[in-house]
């Protein structure tokens, strides 16, 4: 029986993507291994959203590479395969397949071209009408399951690479989501995640012509369905019945992933970024005006060409205004083919650094107020594991938050018994800047 070894870099569609491939890989009669000494194909599935995580897979390439022959072979998969195509040949002459998402679908041809011997295997096209059926798919988590509902990128961030590494949004037919969501649930998942690098700009492609707001709700209401989550969305396709459907519908999820980039509107100008300062400030005000106690974080980028001290203020502003529950803060990365490239005025290193340090630093003091405020309060979490090491079971609310808890009846997991997969109420007692800890109220 043929090894495989897989490990995965970047976002949540990447660690799909690979639990599509291992579901794939497990069909064509392969067997996962742990480590990649142990296996005779090593495939990593890249990111190259910045520049950092697209230099890990060629310093993954480098340790193994003196075993390559050996009855190894090597494949780059993912963003960093689509954006650096063949010259990743060139780059690490040990790697014989390179394929970017798009191409998974053939992947079964493209394993049967290595097994006979070919050293330059590659999947590099867009196909538009690529089916997004995928019957093989190895689940990592037996209780939260990913869906794909949407593939690329339209829209043209200046900074951007997605749009030249997963290509053209295409959305699957509303009917195939809803039947993955029901098998899901038949088979004993609970909570689902929509997935698309612009989920919201869902768009059903068949006559039923669903939109993003109708397709959660009905996801929301499939039996055996209790929680719904969704990322990522873009400001600009965010309406106003988003906000209504979580409002209505218990299911949804209490947490809206909301990537403003920058409190300044010339800087988000300069984004291409779609929207104004004003605008993302309008989302954030129907978000706080539900019923609902909505969790809103994002993701900003320090130290993009031309900002300003006084953008940068806009930018600190802004979140002391929105009063974020959790955010990713990054520094700005240059990233080939994309418009910012060309911008003037590239920002120090030191600088953007600087910048990430004391916007971190103010985010943590709002986060740690955030969370104090649940001390006292019960809040229902999806158990997911247990932490040895401390002893507590680890749970997140429906807000996203960690929850670390003690259970007065189940101290661990042991003798067949474990309360992963179950929801509970637990009563908070102490609040971090990143997680909450509590105790199971009875
Ligand atoms: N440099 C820094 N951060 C980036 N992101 C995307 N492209 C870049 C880049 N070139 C960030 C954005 C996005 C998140 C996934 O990564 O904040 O929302
Ligand atoms: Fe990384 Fe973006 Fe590709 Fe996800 S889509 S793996 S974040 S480059």
């Amino acid at each position: 029986m043929k090894t495989f070894y897989i490990e995965t870099f970047g976002c949540q569609m990447n660690a799909h993507d690979s639990e599509k491939v291992v579901g794939t890989l497990l069909e064509q009669g392969y067997r996962q291994v742990e480590t990649p000494a142990e296996a005779e194909l090593v495939l990593y599935n890249t990111c190259s959203i910045r520049d950092k995580a697209e230099q890990k897979v060629f310093s993954r390439l480098q340790q193994f590479k003196r075993e390559a022959g050996k009855g190894k072979t090597f494949g780059v998969l993912g963003c960093v395969a689509q954006q650096e195509g063949e010259r990743i040949f060139e780059r690490a002459p040990h790697v014989s397949l390179v394929a970017g998402s798009a191409s998974y679908a053939r992947l079964p041809e493209m394993l049967v071209q290595l097994e006979s011997g070919d050293k330059r295997v590659t999947g590099l096209s867009f196909d538009r009408d690529e089916a997004f059926e995928t019957p093989h798919t190895r689940r990592d988590n037996p209780h939260r399951a990913y869906i794909t509902i949407i593939e690329g990128c339209d829209k043209s961030c200046a900074y951007c690479v997605v749009p030249f590494t997963r290509g053209p949004e295409r959305s699957r037919t509303s009917q195939s989501v809803i039947r993955e969501v029901e098998q899901l649930a038949r088979a004993g998942y609970t909570e689902v995640q929509l997935l698309g690098q612009n989920v919201n700009s869902y768009r059903d492609p068949s006559p039923a012509g669903w939109n993003f707001a109708t397709l959660l709700e009905r996801a929301g209401q499939v039996p055996g369905i209790r929680r719904v989550r969704f990322t990522t969305s873009h400001p600009r396709d965010f309406g106003r019945d988003i906000v209504d459907a979580i409002d209505r519908n218990e299911t949804l999820c209490d947490h809206v992933h909301l990537p403003v980039q920058s409190g300044s509107s010339e800087v988000l100008k300069r984004m291409d970024r779609l929207y104004t300062r004003g605008e993302y400030m309008r989302r954030i005000e129907w978000l706080k005006g539900t019923r609902r106690d909505i969790a809103i974080t994002t993701d900003i980028i320090v130290g993009f060409p031309g900002e300003t001290e006084s953008d940068f203020a806009e930018t600190l502003d802004l979140v002391r205004e929105v009063e974020y529950d959790s955010m990713f803060i990054f520094k700005y990365s240059t990233r080939p083919n994309t418009a910012a490239l060309q911008y003037p005025d590239h920002i120090p290193d030191e600088e953007k650094t600087r910048r990430l340090m004391v916007l971190q630093e103010q985010q943590r003091v709002i986060q740690l107020r955030k969370n104090a405020q649940y001390i006292g309060r019960k809040q229902q979490v999806h158990v997911e594991g247990y932490n040895q090491a401390t002893g507590q079971w680890i749970g997140r609310t429906s807000q996203n938050k960690t929850l670390n808890f003690t259970h007065s009846a189940i101290a661990a997991p042991g003798d067949g018994r474990t309360l992963v997969g179950e929801y509970l109420d637990v009563l908070v007692t102490r609040a971090g800047p990143n997680s909450l800890a509590g105790e199971q109220a009875a």
